[in-house]
């Protein structure tokens, strides 16, 4: 790539992490933290922490001015935690400091209880266009076991009750879990399916570590399903939703033609966003080179480091363009549209392996499409991990 060659593509988005959960579910590991709880210094107050979020926007926005931007996404921990008026804010602020797209995509994830819910036409009044349900699973026994604070019927009415306020909606659910046969969850996803406004998430259970599932896990207490009955469940779910015209866009996301969520799209895109809040993470091309920034974790933490100095910035990397490289491979091959190879070597300064595609393609794991991008097969995204390594390498 000549100097004077821009590494953006033009898809910029802003992501909020509110970190506050009611509770902690036993298999997450996102940032996430009970108010009150030691590890965020005791009481907090949403005033003072959105006037730190507002200080850390204005930081970003520094680094690009009057940049568009396509997309905002409230992410967390549990964003339908916070009031409307404080999402209201926040939105305002961006408006203020970016060059917002007349119709960029706002969403905010939220878990189904009711006092959230009862929220949601507010957040529609403060900005929110599209929402995205917690729901992790329709079966009441399942919910106690992932230490959910919410029921299906819960769940169910939160979805309806999203669909008759947004435009657009989403839910997420979790499959894959112990003890669940592929019956059972081809009942419960078609389901799913019936109820969707025509965007589902679906991620198979991981065990993360440092999570009260993984300490079960260890112990022999919780049995996951080995490699090759995840991968049948992971065939299943494609063959249920390519059936009923939901084809995963990306590895776990699933969506009509038109029902993609644009904020996904631009991480796997290799797009640019500016991460604000606790533990948010950012990629900005900067001077034209790609920056990783990594915000300080602990909420309390965060929030005196904004107040005092203005954001909570805790490493700025400049990535190389090998690096580069490399994550755009891991992102792009996620998606169902593929990579551009003259992308990647734009990125990283080398072409593709011919030889490595030349076996991938032996072997059914990649493929050509017509515009040139290389694309991860069915059967190659039960071995993506391998195959990212490979073409990487
Ligand atoms: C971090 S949560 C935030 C949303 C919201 N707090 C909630 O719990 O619904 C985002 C999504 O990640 C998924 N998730 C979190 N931990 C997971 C795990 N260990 N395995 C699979 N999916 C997971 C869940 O589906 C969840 O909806
Ligand atoms: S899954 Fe959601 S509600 Fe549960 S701890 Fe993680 S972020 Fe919080």
């Amino acid at each position: 790539m000549t100097k004077n060659q821009t590494r953006a593509n033009g898809l910029f988005g802003i992501y909020i992490h509110w970190p506050f959960c009611v509770a902690k579910c036993p298999y997450c590991d996102f940032n996430s933290h009970v108010p009150h709880a030691r590890s965020i210094g005791g009481a907090f107050s949403e005033d003072e922490f959105i006037a730190s979020y507002k200080i850390e926007l204005a930081h970003y926005a520094n680094l690009k001015p009057k940049q568009k931007v396509q997309s905002i996404f409230f992410g967390g921990g549990t964003p339908s935690l916070m009031s409307a008026k404080a999402v209201g804010a926040i939105i305002e602020e961006i408006h203020a400091l970016y060059n917002v797209s007349d119709n960029a995509e706002i969403t905010l994830e939220a878990n189904p209880n009711s006092v959230e819910v009862a929220k949601f036409k507010d957040y529609k009044a403060a900005g929110i266009n599209r929402v995205s349900v917690g729901v992790q699973s329709l079966r009441d026994d399942e919910l106690i076991k992932l230490g959910r604070t919410h029921s299906v019927s819960e769940a169910k009415s939160a979805i309806a009750i999203a669909q008759s306020i947004f435009e657009r909606s989403s839910f997420d659910l979790i499959y894959a879990r112990p003890e669940q046969t592929l019956e059972d969850w081809r009942v419960e996803l078609n389901e799913a399916i019936d109820m969707s406004a025509g965007h589902i998430s679906l991620y198979q259970l991981t065990i993360e570590q440092g999570t009260r599932f993984f300490d079960l896990a260890y112990s022999g207490k919780l049995i996951m399903p080995n490699a090759d009955l995840s991968a049948d469940f992971y065939q299943l779910t494609n063959g249920i939703c390519n059936e009923a015209f939901m084809p995963a866009y990306e590895i776990s996301n699933h969506a009509i033609k038109g029902e993609e969520s644009l904020h996904n799209l631009l991480y796997w895109r290799y797009g640019e966003y500016a991460g604000i809040g606790p533990g948010a993470h950012s990629r900005l091309v900067l001077d034209n080179v790609r920056h990783a920034l990594d915000n300080e974790r602990l909420p309390h933490i965060w929030h005196n480091k904004v107040s005092n100095i203005g954001h909570g910035i805790v490493t700025n990397d400049k990535l190389t363009y090998e690096e580069e490289g490399d994550e755009y491979l891991l992102m792009g091959l996620r998606l169902s549209e593929g990579i551009d190879p003259k992308r990647f070597e734009q990125l990283s300064g080398r072409a593709l392996d011919k030889n490595k595609i030349k076996d991938l393609l032996g072997y059914g794991y990649v493929e050509h499409l017509n515009n040139g991008n290389l694309r991860v097969t069915n059967s190659g995204f039960s071995v993506l991990d391998a195959v990212v390594a490979d073409l990487a390498a």
